[in-house]
């Protein structure tokens, strides 16, 4: 069905499948989806703060039964790894989206689709068994946004993603690479969305205040958004403890922990190193998720130890697909999961439950 080129053997790890996606991407869409913001000094510390972590094995535990099971939002999961939302797919494999979505199908993982998909949500939940959830961006047109949410709720999606982080962002190096979106291939959930007002900005003027920022989304949109929609409402970019406190008091399902892959505010920490004090504000009252650097399953291990209940995996899924279309997207799943049992079983933990700070060499600074 899939164009599925074969795995070359010496594909073994996350890395590998990075360099080997640098060889089959051009340049302009290697610029988008592997940059960051500004000087990336963020996109480096998510996976930088991972291997400044370090493990404390324990030998010799009885691992009958051990299993990777969970719930998130009374949704079975067989272990705790989503795809997280990206956009445009298409930019990497020519079946783009469904591709992914059939590589999550296989693994049983669930895919969050992005509102910036370059195949339609009613397309992919059409063509998959994944579960499926919905990442929204607010739009300037409050009715569109609405319709974009109908549109998830009737095609089946399970929960909606709303990504708050990114109003505005400095992307130097997709301008240094001149990035635009090919002919043919655009966010087609968006098509029909009425064009952003024209920015009232004169010359002198602020673009970013009186252009930009004129129509973002702020927490009134979330009360609104809430009072639309009974589906687990999760907010994505979730990076201080005072808004993470500010999210359960809204009525939010579910935080994911995220600097947006490093895309959004440059010198930001690391995803990894924000969630212990947001776990504390959180106190358990709702699921944290995190994404940002997750290369390896000590690296899901250490973000469980640390409060998430879940990760998602973006950069990685898009490499998984430029290489080997949806047998790429599954493999990745497959290497990190085997990876993340692994991890389990020499620090002799059974069960996602019984991962704690224990599992840690150090307890980490609060
Ligand atoms: C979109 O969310 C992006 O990060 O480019």
């Amino acid at each position: 069905m899939y164009a599925a080129p074969p795995i070359p053997p010496d594909i073994v790890a996350l890395s590998d499948y990075e360099a080997a996606a640098r060889q089959r991407m051009d340049d302009k869409a290697w610029a988008y989806f592997a940059g960051g913001s500004a000087d990336e000094s963020t996109l480096r510390a998510n996976q930088a703060a991972f291997g400044d972590l370090l493990l404390q094995t324990r030998v010799l535990a009885e691992m009958q039964g051990a299993e990777t099971r969970l719930t998130l939002f009374g949704q079975p999961m067989d272990y705790p790894i989503l795809l997280a939302p990206v956009a445009f797919h298409r930019l990497v494999h020519p079946d783009g989206e469904l591709a992914a979505a059939f590589g999550a199908a296989a693994m049983g993982a669930t895919m969050v689709v992005s509102s910036q998909a370059s195949t339609t949500l009613e397309a992919i939940a059409a063509s998959t068994a994944a579960p499926l959830w919905f990442q929204l961006y607010i739009q300037h047109d409050r009715s569109f946004t609405e319709a974009l949410l109908r549109r998830a709720e009737a095609a089946g999606y399970r929960a909606i993603v709303v990504t708050v982080d990114a109003p505005a962002a400095t992307r130097n190096r997709e301008q240094r690479a001149g990035f635009a979106l090919p002919p043919g291939i655009e966010a087609a959930n968006l098509r029909g969305l009425p064009p952003t007002p024209p920015s009232r900005a004169g010359l002198a003027e602020s673009d970013v205040f009186r252009g930009l920022l004129d129509a973002a989304p702020s927490w009134k949109d979330i009360a609104w958004l809430r009072s639309l929609t009974r589906l687990p409402l999760l907010l994505k970019g979730i990076m201080s403890p005072a808004d993470a406190q500010r999210a359960v008091a809204e009525g939010m399902d579910g935080i994911i922990v995220s600097n947006h892959g490093g895309r959004s505010l440059d010198t930001l920490p690391a995803s990894i190193t924000a969630l212990p004090r947001i776990a504390d504000a959180v106190g358990g009252r709702l699921p944290l998720l995190l994404d940002g650097g997750i290369r390896r399953g000590t690296d899901v291990l250490k973000a469980l130890a640390l409060g998430a209940h879940a990760v998602l995996l973006g950069r990685p899924q898009i490499h998984g697909l430029a290489v080997g279309g949806p047998v790429g997207v599954a493999h990745v799943l497959k290497i990190l999961r085997t990876e993340l049992e692994i991890a389990m079983a020499l620090t002799g933990c059974t069960r996602l439950d019984r991962i704690d700070r224990g599992v840690l060499w150090d307890a980490p600074p609060q």
